[in-house]
């Protein structure tokens, strides 16, 4: 009998998708094929209403008053990328961000401190991965022109308090940047009550969309604040030689990737139908039957907090004696579990765990369609793994 193989590197992409987003990139493909905003035939025009409905169903799902202010991106990197670099333009400036971040925050950093020598203050965390938004407020100074906040980290689930970073942040007048690529898809957000001025996430994680699909939402007022990184075609306005002002194309030049966005579009369908209280509630109960089931495990370690409401399904985990990518791969060889080994892009969170010097964790990550069953699965196999049954 083949193993059932059980997908545990939601965190990376959400896998499988709803059928609903196969059909409509199928749907797309065989009968629109064509690009949006240039041209008036019909399969154009048809082309613009998936990007429309796209826009107006993230809005929706976010409580985002205008659906214009959403840009689709290709990535969370793409759109972190752009907040980032669009909002730092001056030399010498001071940034704030978190030792939870993820690469797609630390190397835009890094590189603007090779090129304009800004200063980077990297808030620290506990040994569950939580930071103190009070040490945020300590760290501001006169020059800091930007805070930069990974919302759930891809390392050990930890959430951020978003809202009280936000405020403070609001209060000194200082651009708030979250990146949601974890949370986003998992739990309900709202941008009309969260002070979050940009957010970015992907389409291919928990908005069920295939990879090459993210956005970028940018609160009214910021866009003008934020320098587009690519100029280019829009289909508006061609008349001038400058990228036009308007939102969303701004920040939106050449041909979007419409097959993506119509796998997008069909996720969110399915993410609305099924709510997303609902989906962050079922999450919970996974959450609590993987810490109940790992809590007694001789020589597990099971990184992040233990609160499921200061957590999102994304679990670190060592076994003594095994390194990481051992550990993976007995995890898929023997028991046909599908994880992901290694630091997970996100250095310094590993150095925040303890986890650095040996080569990180092996992380399982949850997605809307795992069954109780996987996680007891998950669970009882690094239960025989520490026990040193399944020792290879
Ligand atoms: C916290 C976090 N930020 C950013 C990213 C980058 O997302 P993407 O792969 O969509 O560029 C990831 C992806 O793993 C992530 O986990």
């Amino acid at each position: 009998m083949t193993q059932q193989r059980r997908y545990f590197d939601n965190a990376a992409t959400s896998f499988p998708k709803p059928p609903a987003v196969h059909l409509a990139m199928l749907r797309y493909a065989r009968t629109i094929g064509a690009s949006a905003g240039r041209g008036a035939y019909r399969e154009a025009l048809a082309a613009e209403d998936i990007i429309r409905q796209t826009r107006r169903g993230l809005a929706e799902l976010l409580n985002i008053p205008d659906p214009e202010n959403v840009i689709m991106t290709f990535n969370c990197t793409d759109g972190l990328s752009l907040a980032i670099k669009g909002l730092l333009t001056e030399p010498a400036s001071h940034v704030i961000t978190t030792r939870m971040d993820h690469n797609s925050v630390l190397r835009p950093l890094g590189a603007l401190r090779e090129q304009l020598d800004i200063e980077i203050s990297y808030l620290a965390a506990d040994g569950q991965g939580l930071t103190d938004p009070e040490d945020l407020r300590r760290s501001i100074g006169p020059r800091t022109r930007l805070i930069v906040v990974v919302h759930g980290s891809n390392v050990c689930g930890s959430l951020q308090d978003i809202a009280a970073m936000g405020a403070i942040a609001r209060e000194h007048q200082i651009p708030f940047v979250v990146d949601a690529a974890q949370t986003v898809g998992h739990l309900p957000l709202d941008m009309q009550e969260l002070p979050v001025d940009v957010l970015a996430f992907p389409g291919h994680k928990a908005l069920l969309g295939p990879l090459g699909t993210g956005a970028l939402y940018i609160r009214s007022g910021m866009e003008t604040r934020i320098r587009p990184l690519k100029e280019g075609g829009t289909g508006s306005r061609s008349e001038i030689p400058l990228q036009p002002e308007m939102m969303p194309d701004r920040f939106e030049s050449g041909s979007h990737n419409l097959i993506g966005i119509a796998g997008l579009l069909a996720g969110l369908t399915y993410l609305r139908r099924r709510g997303l209280a609902a989906i962050r509630a079922r999450e919970t109960e996974l959450i609590n039957i993987f810490l109940e089931q790992t809590a007694d495990v001789a020589g597990l370690t099971v990184y992040g907090p233990r609160r499921p409401a200061e957590r999102v399904g994304v679990f670190s985990v060592s076994i003594a004696g095994y390194e990481p990518a051992e550990l993976a791969a007995i995890l898929e060889d023997r028991f046909g579990l599908l994880t992901r080994p290694g630091l997970h892009c996100a250095p310094f969170a590993h150095e925040t765990l303890g986890t650095l010097g040996r080569g990180g964790t092996v992380r399982f990550s949850f997605g809307c369609f795992l069954s109780e069953d996987d996680v007891v699965f998950a669970a009882e196999a690094l239960r025989q793994i520490a026990a040193g049954r399944a020792a290879p």
